[in-house]
């Protein structure tokens, strides 16, 4: 078995953070047994290219548990716990994957897993299926599933040009993945990541954060519950508005920057605070990215404004600026959430991982009836990973009476 980890040592930290993680994944822990009963991966080839985490870990188990062959390697050189990848290689599940590692490392681990030629691919943030497309020509998996918004914009992109060769879930667009997972998810581990950092209080602080798409809800929800003043900057007029209605200052980004002592990018664009605004930032201000490219936070400019910059704590850089002003940057401009803290938590993970292992069944069921581009999953499987999550949080849905039920589909019916 081939595979590159930092520490093999590191095994038995990882399998005890596996297991607690699978203790908060019941709907995730519910498909595994049926995939063990039934096998419908049976022999497939899955190549996944996902944050290495204890929740990944257990997205792995379970489709080995349908009978498929798994490869991991990172989809974020910063976000990978060694203690996992020790402890999924010795349950003989090759990793390749080391926190910290370069480009060049990065994009060899991503390489071992297409040499494997993956029937099933899986992504976050789409690098696996962009370096098969521009590198090879042949080992075409027969499906691809995508977790994060970015990657679905890439490949979307990819189907418009009439370059994506083989059909891709979109596991994002499905509800129970992105109105909890980047909401809930994002909204607490980003706030988590940034505490982590930097060991400060929310209370009294402004909190600006770009970008109110479902990532940017949950921050700002959950920045206020900790009691900051939040103030969103959007360049969607609805999204905007959507903001200004939850009570939330909406300004543009130049003013908010004056005011910020905590910013947060979750935008998905490039460039989103840069020269303009740090700038005019106050001595002190603090910027993370929960967006999933280090791009939304120009680090050149940064770099070019600045006289100096030291380490102040794990995770945390200040910046001197010409000036005299310090900025201060959580995590490199990486996703802050995965780099400074553990990611989202397996409760939250539990759906949109059990959305993954729903959307490689549904892809090999349907092999070679599909077109090349993005789907979505039927919406029957979300409402069914919806009802078992339910359930495990002790909650019971009500029922539509026969009446209702008439009522809902009549159009003759009025008073
Ligand atoms: P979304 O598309 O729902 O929201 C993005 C929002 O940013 C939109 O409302 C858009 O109008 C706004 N925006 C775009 N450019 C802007 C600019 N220049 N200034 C201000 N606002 C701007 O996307 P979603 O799902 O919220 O994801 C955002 C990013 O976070 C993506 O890169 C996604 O892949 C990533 N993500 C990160 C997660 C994490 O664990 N940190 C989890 C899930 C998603």
């Amino acid at each position: 078995m081939r595979f590159d980890i930092a520490d093999a040592s590191l095994a038995e930290d990882g399998a005890l953070r596996i297991e607690w993680a699978a203790r908060r994944m019941p709907v995730l822990e519910a498909i595994r047994r049926r995939f063990s009963a039934d096998r419908p991966l049976e022999g497939i080839r899955v190549g996944a290219c996902l944050h290495v985490t204890a929740e990944t870990a257990n997205l792995m188990r379970a489709l080995r548990a349908g009978g498929a062959e798994v490869t991991l390697c990172a989809s974020n050189p910063l976000s990978t716990q060694d203690d996992v990848a020790a402890a999924l290689v010795e349950e003989g599940i090759p990793v390749h994957a080391v926190r910290g590692e370069n480009a060049e490392r990065y994009y060899r681990h991503i390489r071992a897993v297409l040499d494997l030629e993956p029937q099933v691919t899986m992504d976050d943030g789409a690098d696996l299926v962009t370096t098969l497309l521009k590198e090879r020509t042949g080992g075409d998996p027969l499906g691809s599933t995508e977790e994060t918004t970015t990657g679905v914009l890439r490949l979307r992109a990819m189907a418009d040009a009439g370059v994506l060769r083989f059909p891709v879930v979109a596991v994002n667009d499905s509800a129970t993945k992105h109105l909890f997972d980047n909401r809930h998810g994002t909204g607490q581990s980003a706030l988590d990541g940034i505490m982590r950092a930097a060991n400060l209080l929310y209370a009294g602080r402004t909190v600006v954060v770009i970008g109110f798409g479902d990532c940017g809800v949950g921050v700002a929800a959950r920045a206020r519950g900790l009691g900051a003043a939040v103030v969103v900057v959007e360049v969607d007029p609805v999204r905007a508005l959507a903001a200004a209605m939850e009570g939330y200052r909406v300004l543009p980004g130049i003013e908010a920057a004056r005011l910020g002592d905590v910013f947060v990018t979750v935008t998905g664009n490039i460039h989103v605070l840069r020269a303009e605004h740090f700038a005019v930032m106050k001595d002190g201000a603090l910027l993370a990215n929960a967006g999933h490219f280090d791009v939304e936070i120009d680090l050149a400019a940064l770099e070019a404004a600045a006289r100096g910059r030291r380490r102040i704590r794990p995770n945390l850089e200040e910046w001197q600026l010409g000036d005299g002003r310090r900025l201060y940057l959580a995590a490199q401009g990486r996703l802050v959430n995965l780099a400074a803290a553990e990611g989202h938590p397996a409760d939250v993970m539990d759906m949109s991982f059990a959305d993954q292992a729903l959307a490689a069944e549904w892809l090999v069921a349907n092999a070679g009836k599909l077109e090349p581009r993005v789907y979505r999953l039927p919406d029957y499987l979300d409402a069914e990973v919806a009802r078992l999550k339910l359930e495990s949080l002790g909650g019971g849905l009500d029922t539509l009476t026969p009446e209702q039920e008439r009522y809902l589909r009549s159009w003759e019916l009025g008073t």
